[in-house]
C-alpha cells in the first residue's frame, strides 16, 4: 500500500509568530508519524528556518513552495534548491496554479524547475490541473496531458521516483468548490495510467498522487478512500492546527477502512 502524504501549503500567509505557534502544536501532535502516513508543511521562505527549528526531531517535513532552476547566482528575488535544502527542506511544491496562472509560469520553467530540484535531491510535489472553462470544454484530460508531458520532460524513471504529482483543479481551489470524490477518483486514474504508459506499470504503481483544492476535515475521508488518491495538497485548512490534524485524522480512517 502507498504511504499517504498530507502536505501544507501555507501559501503566503501568517507572520513568524503564528507560523511557528502552528508548527510547535503540529510537532506536538505528530512525535510519531501516523501508520502509513507522510506529513509536511510548507511556509513561506522567511519562515523555513523558524518552522524547521520547531519541527525537527518530530514526523512533520519541510517543504518549500517554489524555487528557481538556477544554482546560486545573481537572480534578485530568488531562492535556490540549494538553499532550501541547507535549511532543511525535503520537498519543493513546483508549478502550483498560482504560480502559473498568477506569475505566469510556463510548462517549460516549470520542467526546469522540477528538473533542477530533483538534481539538488529535493522531492518535487508537481502540481497539474484544469481550469473551469477547460473542464467544461471537456479538456480536462488533455491539460493534464500537456502539464505532465511538458513537466516531466527529460525526466527518467530513477529521477521521477522522487516526485509526486499533486492533482488540483483550479477551479476548487480556494473556492470551497470540492471535486466529489469521483472526479477526483477519475482524474487520479487518468494520471496514474499517464504515468504507467509514460514510465511503466509498476512505476505508476508507486506513484503517488495527491488531491488538492478546498480539502477539509469533513470531506478529506471520502476523497482519501478513493483507491488513487494518496493524499492532499491543502490550502486554507493547513493554517488551523485543528483542521490540519482532522485531515490527518481523516486518513488514518480512510487508511484502516482501506486495511
Ligand atoms: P485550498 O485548500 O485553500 O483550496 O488550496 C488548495 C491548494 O492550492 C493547495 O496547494
Amino acid at each position: 500500500m502507498r504511504t499517504l502524504l498530507i502536505a501544507g501549503n501555507w501559501k503566503m500567509n501568517l507572520l513568524r509568530s503564528s507560523a511557528v505557534e502552528l508548527a510547535q502544536a503540529l510537532a506536538n501532535r505528530f512525535a510519531q508519524p501516523p501508520e502509513g502516513i507522510e506529513l509536511l508543511v510548507c511556509p513561506p521562505f522567511p519562515y523555513l528556518i523558524p518552522v524547521h527549528e520547531v519541527i525537527a526531531g518530530s514526523a512533520v517535513q519541510l517543504g518549500a513552495q517554489t524555487s528557481y532552476f538556477e544554482p546560486p547566482g545573481a537572480f534578485t528575488g530568488e531562492v535556490a534548491n540549494e538553499m532550501l535544502v541547507d535549511v532543511g527542506c525535503r520537498y519543493v511544491i513546483q508549478g502550483h496554479s498560482e504560480r502559473r496562472h498568477v506569475l505566469g509560469e510556463s510548462d517549460t520553467v516549470v520542467n526546469r524547475k522540477v528538473r533542477a530540484s530533483l538534481q539538488r535531491g529535493l522531492r518535487v510535489i508537481l502540481c497539474v490541473g484544469e481550469r473551469l472553462e477547460e473542464r467544461q470544454a471537456g479538456q480536462t484530460e488533455q491539460v493534464l496531458d500537456r502539464q505532465l508531458e511538458t513537466g516531466l520532460r527529460e525526466i527518467d524513471a530513477a529521477a521521477a521516483g522522487n516526485v509526486v504529482v499533486a492533482y488540483e483543479p483550479v477551479w476548487a481551489i480556494g473556492t470551497g468548490v470540492v471535486a466529489t470524490e469521483q472526479q477526483a477518483q477519475s482524474a487520479h486514474a487518468h494520471i496514474r495510467n499517464w504515468l504507467a504508459s509514460r514510465y511503466n506499470p509498476e512505476f505508476a504503481r508507486a506513484a503517488r498522487i495527491l488531491y488538492g483544492g478546498s480539502v477539509k476535515p469533513q470531506n478529506a475521508e471520502g476523497l482519501l478512500a478513493q483507491p488513487d488518491v494518496d493524499g492532499a495538497l491543502v490550502g486554507g485548512a493547513s493554517l488551523k492546527a485543528d483542521s490540519f490534524c482532522g485531515i490527518v485524522d481523516a486518513a488514518v480512517r480512510a487508511r484502516a477502512s482501506a486495511g
